[in-house]
C-alpha cells in the first residue's frame, strides 16, 4: 500500500517513528510529512532511517529537486495525493485539524489532503489537550471531518498528557492506528457488501472461580479472515474468546466492524445465534472447548476434583447453525487435528455438512516432537474440502495444500465466496450429530 504519514505539532509526535517502523516492516512505502510544528518534536532525519521513502517539510511543495527525486510531473502536493492510496494523519493537532476541516491549505501537508481524490482514504488520529479536545470549535471541526466520505477515525483516548492534565486527547495506541489502517476497506471495494461473522480464539471452561479449562487457541486466524473481509468493504461481526489476540480491540473503531467478547461456549452460541440469521456468511475459526464442568461457585478441592468432578458436553455451535442455515448463506468450518485422514475427514462432513472446511494438523507446544504447532503460527498448511461438491471426500485433496498461510488462505476464502455467493443451489447432506 502508498501511504502518506502527516505528523503535526504534538508531544505525540515521536510516537510516528514507530508507526511508520511498523508500515515499512509490513511492506508498505511510506512518503512522510512534516508540518512546521513537528519539528519541534522530531527529526527528520529518523524516518529516513526507519524506512520513509520520502520525507517531506512543509515548504517542500516549492522544491522542484525534492520533486524530482520522485515524480515527473512538477507540483508536488498533486503528484503525492495521486501517489497515495491511504493519507493518515497521527498526531493530529487541534491546527492542523482546523485547517483541514475549513478547507485551508498553507503548507504541503493540508494542500494534500485537499487535493486528495474523492475515492482516496483518510484516518485521522488525534492528540491535544483535553481542554482544546472539548472546545466546542474542535468538536466542530471533527464533526465535519468525521461526516466526510472515505475519513476514518483512530479515536483519542484518556489518559495523562504531557501537559501532566489527565482525560482525554492522548493519540490512540499506534498499533491500533497500524491495525486499523491494514483493514479499512480499499477503494476499489465492491458495491455488494456482505454480512460476515466470525468466531475466534479459545471459549474458557470454568472449573470453579479461579481455575478453567483452555486450549492455546489466539484468534489469531479468525483476525486474518475479519481484516481481508473488512480490507474488500463487507460488514464483519467477530464473537472472540477471552485472552485472544488484543488487536481485536484496535478495531473498534473501523465503522464496518463489530465485536463480541465471551468467555464460554455457551455465550459464544448465544452471541453468534443472535447474528447468524442476518448473516451472508458464517467463518467458523474458534477453538470452542467441548466439555464443561458444572459450575462451582467456591473453590474445589483437590479430592472433590480427583474424585466427583463431572463433566457436561457445551453445545455445538457449528453444528447447530447448520440445522438453521438458509440456502443462500456460505458456512464455513474449520478442523483442527492430530491425525489427518480422510476417514477423519469424512466424519466431519458428514457431522457437520459446511460449504467449505479447512482442515489442518495441529499440536500444542508442550507436545515437543516438532511437529506443526497450528495455535499462533502464520505459517499451517491448510487442506481443503467442498462437502457440496461432486466428489465431496476427495483423498486428493489431502496430497497437497489449499493454502500455506493463514493470510493465503483467508484470500482464497475471500475468493471462492465471491466466486461461489450466493450458495443457493446446495442439497445440504444431512447433518448427523454425536449429541
Ligand atoms: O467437531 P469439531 O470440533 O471437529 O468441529 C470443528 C468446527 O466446529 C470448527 O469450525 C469449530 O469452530 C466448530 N465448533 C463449534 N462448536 C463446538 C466445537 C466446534 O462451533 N462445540
Amino acid at each position: 500500500m502508498n501511504i502518506i504519514l502527516g505528523v503535526t505539532g504534538s508531544v505525540a509526535a515521536y510516537k510516528s517513528y514507530d508507526l511508520l517502523r511498523l508500515w515499512a516492516k509490513d511492506g508498505h512505502d511510506v512518503h512522510v510529512i512534516l508540518t512546521k510544528g513537528s519539528l519541534r518534536f522530531i527529526n527528520p532525519h529518523s524516518y529516513h532511517y526507519l524506512g520513509a521513502k520520502g520525507v517531506w517539510s512543509s515548504e517542500d511543495d516549492f522544491s522542484p529537486a525534492k520533486n524530482q527525486k520522485f515524480f515527473t510531473a512538477p507540483v508536488s502536493h498533486i503528484e503525492l495525493s495521486k501517489w497515495c492510496d491511504l493519507l493518515v494523519i497521527a498526531p493530529l493537532g487541534a491546527n492542523t485539524m482546523a485547517k483541514i476541516s475549513m478547507g485551508r491549505c498553507d503548507d504541503l501537508l493540508t494542500s494534500v489532503y485537499l487535493a486528495l481524490p474523492p475515492h482516496k482514504r483518510v484516518l485521522l488520529a488525534p492528540a491535544m489537550n483535553t481542554e482544546m479536545w472539548n472546545k466546542q470549535q474542535t468538536k466542530d471541526h471533527w464533526h465535519k471531518l468525521t461526516h466526510r466520505p472515505n475519513h476514518f477515525i483512530a479515536s483519542p483516548e484518556r489518559g495523562l498528557l504531557a501537559c501532566h492534565d489527565e482525560g482525554e486527547g492522548k493519540l490512540a495506541n499506534i498499533e491500533t492506528i497500524f491495525h486499523l489502517s491494514l483493514a479499512l476497506p480499499q477503494s476499489s471495494a465492491p458495491q455488494k457488501k456482505w454480512k460476515v461473522l466470525i468466531t475466534a480464539g479459545a471459549t474458557i471452561s470454568p472449573l470453579d472461580p479461579i481455575r478453567y479449562l483452555t486450549n492455546p487457541s489466539t484468534g489469531e486466524l479468525g483476525y486474518i479472515m475479519a481484516e481481508t473481509f473488512l480490507n474488500h468493504g463487507h460488514q464483519v461481526v467477530c464473537v472472540v474468546g477471552p485472552y485472544s489476540k488484543s488487536k481485536f480491540n484496535d478495531l473498534k473503531d473501523h465503522p464496518s466492524f463489530t465485536l463480541k467478547q465471551i468467555f464460554t461456549a455457551e455465550e459464544m452460541f448465544e452471541e453468534t445465534k443472535q447474528y447468524f440469521e442476518s448473516q451472508d456468511i458464517f467463518i467458523s475459526t474458534a477453538a470452542v472447548n467441548d466439555i464443561k464442568f458444572p459450575p462451582s461457585l467456591k473453590k474445589l478441592k483437590k479430592d472433590q476434583i480427583q474424585n466427583q468432578l463431572q463433566v457436561d458436553s457445551n453445545p455445538d455451535i457449528l453444528g447447530q447453525l447448520l440445522l438453521k442455515r438458509k440456502k443462500s448463506q456460505i458456512i464455513i468450518g474449520f478442523a483442527a487435528e492430530t491425525e489427518l485422514t480422510i476417514e477423519v475427514v469424512k466424519e466431519k462432513i458428514l457431522r457437520k455438512p459446511v460449504d467449505l472446511l479447512l482442515v489442518n494438523k495441529s499440536q500444542g507446544p508442550w507436545m515437543k516432537t516438532g511437529g506443526e504447532q497450528g495455535f499462533n503460527e502464520s505459517t499451517l498448511g491448510f487442506y481443503a474440502f467442498f462437502p457440496h461438491s461432486a466428489s465431496p471426500f476427495d483423498k486428493k485433496n489431502l496430497d497437497q495444500t489449499w493454502a500455506k498461510t493463514k493470510n493465503e488462505c483467508a484470500k482464497k476464502i475471500l475468493e471462492w465466496c465471491q466466486t461461489n455467493a450466493p450458495i443457493a443451489s446446495i442439497a445440504p447432506i444431512t447433518p448427523t450429530h454425536r449429541d
